[in-house]
């Protein structure tokens, strides 16, 4: 197959572990006779620099146009300042609105090989496999803002509509696994919490009636990921409480560079990104661990080109590679030497080659 992908390296170790990813997507095209374009655009900090906005029309063009785009981490403390006009993350969230990419897919999924990685106990780690979908394009991250100097606001507003179409994504996916769903909410305070869980105890079960449906505060979510993870099958939850869980439960699968997305919406086009942020603190030293990347390229191939069996053996190779010890030093075993990123994308090849 043919497919235009758009290339949003970004800020921070984004355009490391993207570098990776696309030499990955490059080893799949040889290896399965496809042909992908890359195009690559600016973002965040980065497009600031060198055009002021942080999401330009270029790139708006170039997501419009794409298959697919992958991006790699925006931001950084030379974009931070309190009063800077303008700031890398909302060229995040106006790309997302832009794509009209509703639902954030995060799994969240446990390896033997990386359970000495995770601050947890083995036994809480046995089993986890779960799909969190976080609400991407509403709540408190695109409501009204308001800032003086002694006061500041921000507003969460979510319409049925919005919380509507999330819901049916997660009741498609859930068909697709264990048939279960926990929607996650603050109803206990909160008016949009009301609404979601009010459309949810009712959209749910009638249009999803094989779905087993259970509704947690998000407090109490946060600790019931900790104390019994493998019991979760599909969460669904709004913007920033997915924004939040989904670094809490990240330390389940040992590193929070582990984890990829996908952000969908109506249609195949989708944007990929790790769900790490930019990392300056590493930033150029070789050390960022580029697999939540490569895995991101991996749900690329399977829910924007419809191509599973690629996105699988990418997958494996990534598993693969970290079971035969190449692993960059956010989960290096005790004593072990880490790798570097570019070396650890080299391990990925290695387990991709042509047959
Ligand atoms: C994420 C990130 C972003 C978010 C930031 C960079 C705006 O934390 O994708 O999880 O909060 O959505
Ligand atoms: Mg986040």
């Amino acid at each position: 197959m043919e497919a235009l992908i758009g290339v949003l390296a970004g800020d921070g170790i984004g355009p490391e572990v993207t570098a990776e990813a696309v030499r990955v997507l490059e080893a799949v095209a040889a290896r399965y006779g496809h042909r992908f374009d890359f195009r690559a655009g600016l973002i965040g900090g980065a497009a600031i620099d060198a055009t002021g906005s942080a999401f330009p029309p270029g790139t708006r063009l170039l997501c419009a146009e794409a298959h697919a785009v992958l991006l790699g981490a925006v931001g950084g403390p030379r974009w931070s300042s309190p009063d800077a006009p303008v700031r890398p993350e909302q060229g995040l969230l106006d790309m997302r609105a832009a794509m009209g990419v509703y639902a954030n897919l995060r799994p969240v999924v446990t390896h033997p090989a990386l359970y000495a990685s995770s601050p947890l106990r083995e036994a809480r780690l046995a089993g986890v496999d779960i799909l969190v979908i976080r609400e991407l394009t509403g709540g408190i991250y695109f409501g009204r803002k308001e800032r003086t100097a002694d006061s500041a606001t921000d507003v969460c507003t979510y319409s049925r509509a919005e919380i509507e179409r999330v819901l049916r994504m997660a009741g498609r996916l859930a068909l697709q696994r264990r048939r279960k769903i926990t929607s996650i909410d603050k109803a206990n305070v909160l008016d949009t919490s009301r609404l979601w869980r009010a459309i949810a105890g009712e959209l749910l079960p009638r249009e999803f009636p094989q779905v087993q449906v259970e509704h947690l505060l998000v407090d109490a979510a946060a600790m019931h990921l900790l104390s019994r993870a493998a019991d979760f099958d599909v969460l669904v939850t709004e913007n920033m409480f997915g924004d939040i869980l989904t670094d809490e439960a990240s330390m389940l699968t040992g590193s929070l560079g582990m984890l990829p997305s996908a952000a969908l919406g109506d249609g195949l086009r989708g944007l990929y990104e790790p769900i790490h942020g930019s990392a300056p603190d590493i930033a150029g030293m070789a050390k960022a661990n580029p697999c939540g990347a490569i895995l991101s390229a991996a749900m690329l191939l399977r829910h924007s080109l419809g191509l599973e069996p690629e996105a699988e053996a990418v997958e494996k190779a990534v598993f693969e590679a970290i079971e035969a010890g190449h692993r960059t030093a956010d989960i290096a075993l005790p004593g072990a030497r880490p790798v570097s990123t570019h070396a650890m994308g080299d391990a990925v090849l290695r387990g991709l080659k042509p047959h």
